[in-house]
């Protein structure tokens, strides 16, 4: 275990409440370096892929929507990870005990989004898969500061809460309710973005 029972009510019942959480310094300095390491790693292997937008069937590359790359993992073969992947499943097992979601699966990637990119304002359930219930976003960029940009809009109600996407820090959000945004990024940013599915990644398509 990463964190106790009570720490992770205390998100828990944060997330039940607002439909978002915000954690500081969610892991560890050499979690951060791990991962830091492996996207270098990656990117250096040209690994890192521009994003689209939709489904398997129905798949885009649109520039003018989203400008990140990104990199799918594998537990499997990601064994780098290893220790982040241990973290997500103690983060599942505390949304099935505390919010009583019906979790099965999940789906990560590493993005970039270099200087001058931004992800205009959506939901992250596409029209034809609703599979997804929880985004999860862990920020790594160490020395972000005020004016760098890239910061995370997310739309509730009638208000517009910045999250500043600093290095360590844990955003969690229902997926089907939380409209968001990525504002312009002025220097490159980095974060490892995942969702919890309440089925296996690939079989969320609606039928008719
Ligand atoms: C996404 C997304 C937000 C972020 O990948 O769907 O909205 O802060 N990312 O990177
Ligand atoms: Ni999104």
């Amino acid at each position: 275990m990463n964190y106790s029972e009570e720490q992770w009510l205390n998100w828990m019942d944060q997330l039940s409440e607002n439909d978002y959480v915000v954690v500081d310094d969610f892991i560890s300095d050499e979690m951060f370096n791990g991962i830091m390491g492996f996207f270098q790693e990656m990117e250096s292997a040209d690994k890192l892929k521009k994003a689209g937008i939709g489904t398997q069937q129905d798949y885009q590359v649109k520039a003018e929507i989203r400008g990140d790359f990104i990199y799918w993992l594998d537990e499997d073969r990601d064994l780098a990870l290893k220790t982040f992947f241990e973290l997500k499943d103690e983060l599942i097992q505390s949304l099935k005990r505390f919010c009583y979601l019906s979790l099965s699966g999940s789906e990560f990637h590493i993005a970039k989004y270099p200087a001058g990119s931004y992800y205009h304002r959506h939901l992250d359930q596409f029209n034809e898969r609703t599979n997804r219930q929880i985004t999860v976003l862990i920020y790594l960029n160490k020395h972000w500061k005020p004016g760098n940009g890239g910061e995370l809009v997310i739309y509730k109600e009638d208000q517009e809460i910045l999250v500043e996407p600093v290095a360590k820090r844990l955003l969690l959000f229902k997926s089907d309710v939380i409209e968001h945004e990525v504002l312009t990024t002025q220097v490159p940013r980095y974060s490892l973005t995942g969702w919890l599915l309440h089925q296996p990644a690939g079989i969320g398509f609606l039928l008719g």
